[in-house]
């Protein structure tokens, strides 16, 4: 069997029928003049599965499935090779989550979040007037000390069977021997003005200009970091060199990571939810993310209508963006670091909270979250990256794992000698609680900051079990706070509309997270009559180009269908 490629937007594959245990998919119908129509073909292939926003990347991890190494030791060469291949997100300066199940029946969600530094302070990022600055966003002061290295490291000697330097060769080799810059990457490197203020120009940014689309990026810096992780474990990143790297960026631009900061760093392995959705189960992120609560709390909430009605009706609009509203409104209050704050996690994925909550939903009226200040309207929006990549293999093993340094490229700082980019997670935190964040999140005491505290995540990596309790289903997404919204459409297009994966991928999506109290839509994605009505029920309308980064892999008949994120660039590679 030969390796099947989609790299999105054009190359299409044959996708058999559906799996008989699979109900028959529904072709989809989508507005008149959405862009993305329904009826495109995803990658098949017949034993396992790799899917992120680098073809490279997913390249790495076929190779490693093809070679006989599980979906862990593949997700782990993904995930160090998509700090070669998509360095605006893809990190080891950053940090992530990975919900794992195996085919003996073991599951496992690795949380390799950053955590606050030591020295971090509750007003770190307020100026002499109490007003918030920016530093939580750029430069040396805005990034959480790493978990990206220690997370995979040991997800994969847990879990893995390959050794660390055998699943980072394809790593290596790209740093090392450079690979061709796509048109996603250098749109990417076109977009950012924050690499240019930091020592990353020299390498993305040669005499002043970007690196276009064709040019080679050889990463030498990099190269040497991941070998001695390669060669030490994640101690070849946490101490010595590397890491006396990182502490002298640090120092050179006001940062506060220390020595001690790395030292002290450590992934937690946690116990994923297992919630249910009309007969399916669901295995999701704990905190520190709110993903896997506030998604199960949605769709616990929907589960009470027998039917939310078609997709993109009136009606269907009314009952997810509701859901997601209230939803939103537990996660920005009560969710925070379970090692700093009491979350009531029993009651918030609890059938009967849902209940009472969906007792508080009109059916003809949109319910105000609370009176908006046009301020938090206002918010300028800036790029943002994340990434999420899903894997299957031939053993009936699934990983899914979002990974992150918030902002695309993080806070712009490159740590000079290493070759990497940190992350700007410190703003995930309430920098001042109840005044909005870079996503207009606003979020109150329980995600303070704190020093050693995990802020909290939106972060959503999901796998969805069929009845049999086999995989149906590996998604996750990027887009802060819509991760959680678009990464649990896709699962509703599968479950409650039948959509075959490619369809459930293109379907328009929505989003509602509270506070701003707008129903965030895409253009051209909700019928005109649809829009009209929704107004009339009192939903302030939002429309935006595009909404979430997500990547998925379903089951199918005789395989697996690999789609990437057909609004961004990606590859489905398998074998
Ligand atoms: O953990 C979070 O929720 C955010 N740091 C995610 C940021 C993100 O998805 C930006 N991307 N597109």
């Amino acid at each position: 069997m030969g390796t099947a490629v989609s790299v999105t937007p054009s190359a299409r594959s044959r996708t058999p029928a559906g799996d008989p245990r699979i109900a028959p998919r529904v072709p989809a119908q989508f507005p008149a003049g959405w862009r993305l129509p329904a009826g495109e073909r995803a990658t098949f292939a017949k034993n396992a599965m790799a899917v992120s926003n680098s073809p490279l990347a997913s390249e790495a991890a076929t190779d490693i499935l093809k070679r006989g190494g599980n979906a862990v030791d593949a997700a782990v060469a993904l995930g160090f090779a998509l700090a070669v291949t998509w360095p605006e997100a893809g990190n080891i300066g950053g940090g992530g989550y990975m919900v794992i199940t195996l085919a003996d029946g073991r599951t496992a969600a690795m949380d390799y979040r950053e955590i606050a530094p030591l020295a971090a302070t509750r007003d770190m990022y307020l100026d002499a007037d109490g007003k918030l600055t920016d530093k939580s966003i750029v430069g040396h002061l805005a990034s959480g000390v790493p978990g990206a290295v220690a997370g995979m490291a040991r997800a994969l000697e847990r879990y893995g069977t390959m050794t660390l330097s055998d699943v980072m060769q394809p790593a290596i080799r790209l740093a090392r021997e450079g690979f061709v810059v796509d048109s996603g990457l250098a749109s990417s490197i076109r977009g950012t003005d924050r690499v240019p203020q930091f020592e990353g120009a020299r390498v993305f940014f040669p005499n002043g200009q970007p690196l276009p689309a064709g040019a080679r990026l050889v990463q030498p810096e990099l190269a040497r970091t991941l070998q001695a992780i390669a060669d030490q474990g994640p101690a070849g990143f946490y101490r010595g060199w590397v890491a006396d790297s990182l502490v002298a960026e640090m120092q050179r631009g006001g940062g506060i990571i220390t020595t001690q900061d790395l030292a002290q760093y450590s992934p937690r392995e946690r116990r994923p939810i297992r919630s249910t959705y009309r007969g399916f189960t669901l295995l999701a992120m704990p905190p520190s993310s709110s993903g896997g609560v506030t998604m199960t709390e949605s769709l616990n909430i929907l589960e009470t209508w027998p039917s939310l009605g078609a997709h993109g009706s009136t009606q269907w609009y009314h009952a997810v963006a509701s859901a997601y509203q209230r939803a939103f409104i537990d996660r920005n209050s009560k969710l925070g670091d379970p090692e700093f704050v009491p979350v009531p996690m029993d009651q918030l994925t609890s059938k009967a909270y849902a209940r009472s909550l969906r007792a508080t939903i009109n059916d003809a009226r949109a319910t105000p979250t609370r009176d908006v200040d046009a301020t938090m309207q206002a918010l300028p929006r800036e790029p943002m990256n994340t990434t999420h990549y899903s894997v299957v293999d031939q053993f009936g093993n699934a990983v899914a794992t979002t990974t992150t340094l918030n902002g695309s490229w993080g806070s712009g700082v490159w740590v000079r000698g290493a070759g990497f980019f940190l992350n700007n997670e410190m703003d995930d935190f309430a920098a001042q609680p109840g005044m909005p964040n870079m996503f207009g999140l606003v979020q109150g005491e329980q995600n303070a900051i704190q020093p050693g505290k995990r802020m909290l995540s939106a972060m959503s990596p999901t796998i969805v079990l069929d009845s049999s309790q086999q995989v149906l289903l590996v998604a996750g997404a990027a887009g802060g706070p819509t991760i959680i919204t678009g990464t649990s459409q896709v699962i509703l297009n599968v479950l409650d509309h039948r959509m075959n994966l490619a369809d459930a991928m293109r379907a328009p999506r929505l989003h509602h997270q509270a506070l701003p109290d707008s129903l965030t839509i895409e253009i051209g994605g909700v019928a005109p009559a649809v829009q009209d009505s929704l107004r009339a029920m009192g939903w302030s309308l939002r429309p935006v180009r595009s909404l979430v980064n997500v990547n998925a892999i379903m089951r199918v008949k005789g395989g697996w269908e690999g789609v990437p994120e057909p609004r961004r660039s990606g590859g489905a590679v398998g074998h």
